[in-house]
């Protein structure tokens, strides 16, 4: 497959992914017309609970005779909300309020003289659902403060969940994954100690990725654990931040580092090569910029859309750009092969990066591709296997990194016989034809 039409599918892919937040959320809303107004999506369990807190309400021409019971505040499954406009046009109901597809937790008509309002809703049907605010007034412009909060109640402790049904055991398998990395991280250090005369800067390098992905999951385990039992990060999610900006500039530097050869074939950068770490480190920045203003305004804020779309693109340039270095290696030990006589060494090499090339490019696809189908196809109540899906195929990268560009202590690159020579000599003018 080709850079392009991969990139084509991924920006396909993603377009359809939906991340589902749980947080206490503080909303406002000025002068709105909108008649539908999405504010947060929730996995509940037959244990759940929706607080609503709305003050200062005002409409923009509050006349005595306003039917307020076109109005409120309800919650509607995804699967049920398309039938509710379906029964809007064919003009069976005029207001998605009054279809019996959704699950009213506040109508205005209640709302008297006073303008603040707090509710407790009771949720008995498990699934997943969107809070909507549904304003069926031509021309009528609303104004309030909204405090939602979503929670399942433990059946067994009676503690408040905050984490959607499907995300609750998140904390516990990023906390998992954290502890295989510190693993691996102290087997490299071994490894390293061990073979220390064969040892290249970049493999220093690889131990920092390494300790940063760890650090980064132990953030994400803390940070969603903290909101797991509170509602809100609390300064975890600013760690957390911080170890993902690390981890991501480190892994995308190490993936160009290798795909150069740098350190273990050449102890220097070309021009071009350094090039593509000046777009890709940048570019990082800006993803993490774009993250970050993700998972804090939540799926139906007003910048989502737009944030969105940046970090795709960017992640999709910076995936695109770190396959050239690997793609220009693999065409200077082509060259090579033919022009300086060691065949054997210079197939070795090639069979090694052109494994590489193939197994990043899975990787990307996997993490990227795959994850957020399965994450858009799984119901809710699993989409906590889409991330260990992710992260058992990054723990697969990183290790097969690991394994194929260790420190060796006979490199095989000088230990060739003539025969061998001649077998890969041979190879190599197979392929050739095989070109032409
Ligand atoms: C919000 O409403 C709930 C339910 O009525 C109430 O228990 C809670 O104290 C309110 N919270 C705030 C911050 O007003």
């Amino acid at each position: 497959m080709d850079v392009t039409s991969f990139s084509l599918i991924l920006i396909i892919f993603l377009s359809l992914s939906s991340p589902c937040f749980a947080e206490i959320r503080f909303t406002e809303i000025r002068s709105d017309d909108r008649p539908i107004i999405p504010f947060d999506e929730f996995g509940f369990t037959n244990q759940g609970r929706l607080e609503l807190n709305v003050s200062q309400i005002s409409l923009s021409n509050p006349s005595p005779d306003l039917d307020r019971s076109k109005l409120g505040f309800f919650l509607c499954t995804r699967a049920s909300w398309p039938q509710v406009l379906q029964q809007i046009e064919d003009a069976e109901i005029n207001c998605a309020l009054h279809s019996t597809l959704i699950k009213k937790v506040y109508i205005f008509d209640s709302l008297n003289t006073a303008n603040s309002f707090d509710t407790l809703y009771l949720h008995k049907d498990a699934d997943q659902y969107t809070l909507v605010f549904a304003n069926c007034l031509p021309q009528m412009k609303v104004s309030m403060n909204v405090r939602s909060a979503m929670y399942n109640l433990d059946a067994k402790t009676n503690r408040r969940d905050y984490l959607s049904a499907g995300r609750t055991v998140l904390p516990t398998v990023y906390f998992l994954f954290s502890l295989t990395y510190f693993t691996l991280a102290a087997v490299w250090i071994c490894v390293l100690y061990k073979k220390r005369l064969t040892v290249f800067g970049i493999h220093f390098f690889m131990l920092a990725v390494l300790v940063m992905k760890a650090l980064n999951l132990l953030c994400e385990a803390e940070d969603k654990s903290y909101i797991k039992r509170t509602g809100s990060a609390h300064g975890w999610d600013v760690l957390f931040y911080i170890f993902s900006f690390l981890k991501g500039i480190t892994l995308f530097t190490l993936i160009v580092l290798i795909g150069t050869g740098w350190s273990f074939l050449k102890p220097y950068l070309q021009d071009k090569e350094k090039r593509v770490l000046m777009i890709v480190i940048p570019l990082q920045v800006v993803a993490n910029i774009a993250q970050v203003v993700i998972d804090e305004t939540g799926p139906f804020g007003q910048d989502w859309v737009t944030w969105r779309q940046v970090f795709l693109l960017v992640d999709v340039v910076c995936c695109c750009a770190v396959l050239f270095p690997i793609v220009w290696s693999i065409k200077n030990l082509r060259e090579a092969a033919r022009t300086d006589g060691k065949a054997a060494v210079n197939l070795m090499k090639l069979t090694l990066f052109r494994q590489y090339y193939i197994v990043v490019i899975c990787y990307i696809y996997f993490t990227r591709v795959v994850v957020y189908a399965l994450e858009t196809i799984t119901s809710y109540r699993y989409l906590w296997t889409s991330v260990v899906a992710g992260e058992l195929a990054t723990l697969a990268f990183y290790v097969f990194t690991g394994y194929k560009f260790k420190p060796e202590a006979h490199n095989p690159y000088f230990v060739v016989g003539d025969e061998e020579e001649e077998a890969a000599a041979e190879a190599l003018k197979l392929e050739d034809e095989f070109e032409l």
